[in-house]
C-alpha cells in the first residue's frame, strides 16, 4: 500500500529537542506525533538493564516494538521521536532528520534534567562523536538524511519551516498513486527538492 503521507523520523542524542520538534511539526502540519517512550511505556517493553552502575536505562526490544506501531508506519503521516533510528525498515521511511544541538547547551540541558555525570558524559560523547548522525546515514541512503540544529527558537522555527516544505513537496509528488509516485521518484533531483536547497 501506498503512503499518501510521509513517515518521519525525528532523532538526536537526548537533549538535542527531538521532541520539541516533534510536537511543533505535528501541530502545524496534522501529522501523527509518534513517540517511542510513550508506546514502549504503553506495551511495557522495556527491560530494566543488568547493569547496577545505571538502573534506570530500559533495553528495547526492538522486534516487539517494530510490531507495536507496524499498523501506524504503514498508514504513514507518522513523526517518530527516538533516540535511535536504523531499527526501522527504510521502505517505511521517507525522511530522516538528525537533531544537533552545541555540546555545552546540551549539558546545561541534561543537567536540567537532573542526569548524573555518568550519563551526562555519555551523552555528551553520544553528540561530540556523531553517533546518531552516522547510524542514519549507515541506515537510511544519503539524500534522505538531513541534519538540523536546534540551539535557538530561531533555529526551530527554520527548522519547521523546512520540514513543512518537504511534506508539501512530498505530498505533490505522491498525490496521486502508482505510475505518478514512481515517476516523481525516479525523475527527482536533490535541487528540485525543498529539503535539500539550503541545506
Ligand atoms: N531550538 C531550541 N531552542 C531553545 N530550546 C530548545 C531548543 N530545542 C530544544 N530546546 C530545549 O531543550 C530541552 C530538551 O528538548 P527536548 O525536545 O525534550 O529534547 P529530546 O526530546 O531530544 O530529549 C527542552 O527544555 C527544550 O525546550
Ligand atoms: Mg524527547
Amino acid at each position: 500500500m501506498l503512503r499518501t503521507d510521509p513517515n518521519i523520523i525525528i532523532t538526536g542524542t537526548p537533549g538535542v529537542g527531538k521532541t520539541t520538534h516533534c510536537r511543533e511539526l505535528a501541530d502545524k502540519t496534522g501529522l501523527h506525533h509518534l513517540d517511542i517512550n510513550e508506546v514502549v511505556k504503553k506495551h511495557n517493553i522495556g527491560e530494566t538493564s543488568n547493569d547496577p552502575d545505571d538502573p534506570n536505562t530500559k533495553i528495547v526490544d526492538e522486534d516487539r516494538l517494530l510490531d507495536c506501531i507496524e499498523n501506524e508506519l504503514e498508514e504513514g503521516g507518522q513523526i517518530v521521536d527516538w533516540h535511535a533510528c536504523d531499527l526501522f525498515p527504510p521502505s517505511m521511511i521517507d525522511l530522516v532528520c538528525v537533531v544537533r544541538c552545541d555540546n555545552k547547551l546540551l549539558y546545561d540541558r541534561l543537567k536540567q534534567r537532573n542526569y548524573d555525570e555518568k550519563k551526562l558524559q555519555e551523552n555528551m560523547d553520544c553528540e561530540i562523536m556523531e553517533v546518531l548522525l552516522e547510524e542514519a546515514r549507515e541506515a537510511y541512503e544519503a539524500e534522505m538524511v538531513v541534519e538540523l540544529k536546534s540551539e535557538t527558537t530561531e533555529d526551530m522555527d527554520g527548522n519547521v519551516r523546512r520540514v513543512e516544505a518537504w511534506i508539501k513537496q512530498w505530498k505533490k509528488d505522491h498525490g496521486k498513486e502508482g505510475e505518478v509516485a514512481a515517476q516523481s521518484e525516479a525523475g527527482k533531483k536533490d535541487e528540485d527538492d525543498p529539503m535539500f536547497l539550503h541545506g
